[in-house]
């Protein structure tokens, strides 16, 4: 059989080690993985000598702001900025107009992004008191899995109180979807914004006093209870505090199907950075003070936290420098810098790159059911690829960054290991550090995505199944 393409002369990376290898690709998946005597004849070489190859990327979190924000991001620029981070498939989040609540929605949704994408995709539908009834079109349209947000954030969704949340993971139980949660409590947010706003405070350290860790604290520790009840499959978004780990981590002993992910400015960034960009580094949940960064990296490597994300959040450069904290949009961009800030850790010795590509590719894959057609590079995977070099140096500069957001924390900030070279289904999206290929070649993976089997518990006493019996 011949083969498209043969990238010789990397190393691969897999989650058990690095080995020096050639890989074969056909029809988009890998063919094979072994000696370069071994490959078969090839249309096309490639030489990847002194570059590492690992899976590309999935990034569980983003917000491409399509429909509804146009001078934010879009799909087309958003995946550009994937591709040029080596990150190959994206969650994107339902906070755009209008939210992704309804079947008919989320169909424009589909077809926005089909007809934008470089790099693969997953599309979130809106869990919340509003959308218990469009579970099912959600479902039929096409999701990866549900956002819920326990606290308010942008866009304003409002947040389920506890009964709506219970009766939410009830009908997402069922599902067998995980429901990825932005777990912040809303009433002890408002009443300390409130509170600050009357008090005059206006200021980068109010947005985090409004925002103390006891919020995401309690938001975790709740919702790992009522998944726990209800067999919810979920996953924490962008854990900032050491004080969620413990809920997490016996949530996880006691069997709760619950996976976590953190992001680069939780690991990297600190209050000590406020000074320098005030409202540029404003984000919800906060960059917080540097006593969390150990304790959540701790949890990374030893596998607590599942999932490095980003939280891609692009802002127009207006919209991120007011004066008044409490009119600051809050987030920046990520998925163009995860890899490289990453790589520069890996390079550090923070861990290994197998850890890196664990955190990044394989657990991603797993836990939203697309392993190993995603996150491997396993014959029969898709051949979705980051070649990197790790011993690349470069500076960020947001002017120079895909996103229409040229404005983050980030700008100026030295890194060592970069995506050189990305592949989405053995087509290359990037190529010596340029965008390649046209747009509209991201598909969405939501139709070989793989639960595993619902586990629904205490259905005797959801909503669902008591006002049946009443009926
Ligand atoms: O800072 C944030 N920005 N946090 C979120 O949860 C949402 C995001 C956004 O959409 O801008
Ligand atoms: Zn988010």
């Amino acid at each position: 059989m011949k083969a498209d393409l043969v990238i010789n002369n990397g190393k691969i990376v897999s989650p058990d080690g690095v080995i020096e290898a050639s890989i074969a690709i056909k029809d988009g998946k890998v063919l094979a993985v072994g000696a370069a005597s071994a490959m078969p004849p090839a249309t096309e070489t490639f030489d990847a000598t002194g570059l590492h190859i690992l899976p590309g990327a999935i990034d569980d979190h983003v917000h491409f702001r399509d429909p509804g924000y146009p001078h934010k991001e879009d799909w087309e620029s958003g995946t550009a900025a994937a591709a040029v981070g080596g990150v190959t498939c994206v969650f994107d989040m339902p906070n755009t107009i209008p939210p992704t609540a309804n079947g008919e929605i989320l169909a424009a949704k589909h077809a926005i992004a089909a007809s934008k994408a470089h790099i693969d995709y997953g599309l979130y539908g809106l869990l919340g008191d509003n959308t218990i009834a469009t579970v099912p079109e959600l479902i039929d349209g096409g999701i990866i899995g549900f956002k819920l947000y326990m606290g308010n954030t942008f866009g304003k969704i409002p947040s389920p109180d506890t009964g709506a949340t219970l009766e939410c993971f009830e009908v997402a139980a069922a599902t067998g979807k995980r429901v990825s949660l932005h777990a912040e409590n809303n009433d002890i947010m408002e009443r300390r914004q409130k509170r600050l706003m009357a008090a005059g405070k206006r200021d980068q350290w109010a947005h985090l006093a409004a925002r103390p860790n006891v919020v995401a604290v309690e938001a975790v520790s709740r919702a790992a209870i009522l998944a726990e009840w209800t067999g919810a499959r979920i996953h924490v978004l962008h854990i900032s505090t050491a004080e969620e780990l413990r809920p997490l981590r016996e949530a996880k002993a006691r069997g709760v199907d619950i996976t976590g992910e953190t992001c680069p400015h939780y690991l990297m960034l600190s209050t000590d950075d406020y000074a320098r960009v005030p409202g540029i580094i404003a984000v919800n949940p906060p960059v917080r003070e540097k006593q969390n960064q150990e304790p959540i990296w701790g949890a990374l490597i030893d596998g607590s936290i599942d999932v490095i994300a980003t939280d891609h959040a692009p802002h127009a450069r207006e919209e991120k420098t007011r004066n008044d904290i409490w009119t600051v949009d809050c987030g920046f961009p990520g998925v163009e810098t995860q890899m490289p800030l990453m790589l520069t850790a890996v390079n550090e010795g923070r861990m290994s790159i197998s850890d890196y590509v664990r955190m990044s590719a394989v657990n991603p894959a797993r836990i939203w059911g697309l392993y190993p057609r995603k996150g491997a590079l396993l014959p029969g995977s898709d051949a979705d690829i980051a070649i990197v070099d790790l011993a690349r140096e470069h500076v960020i500069h947001d002017a120079e960054t895909q996103s229409r957001s040229k404005v983050s924390p980030w700008d100026g900030r030295k890194v060592r290991g970069l995506p050189i070279h990305t592949l989405v289904r053995g087509r290359f999206v990037m190529k010596d550090r340029k965008l390649v290929g046209a747009k509209g070649w991201g598909r969405s993976v939501h139709a070989i995505q793989a639960m595993p089997e619902p586990k629904v518990l205490n259905a005797e006493h959801s909503m669902q199944s008591i006002t049946r019996a009443s009926a």
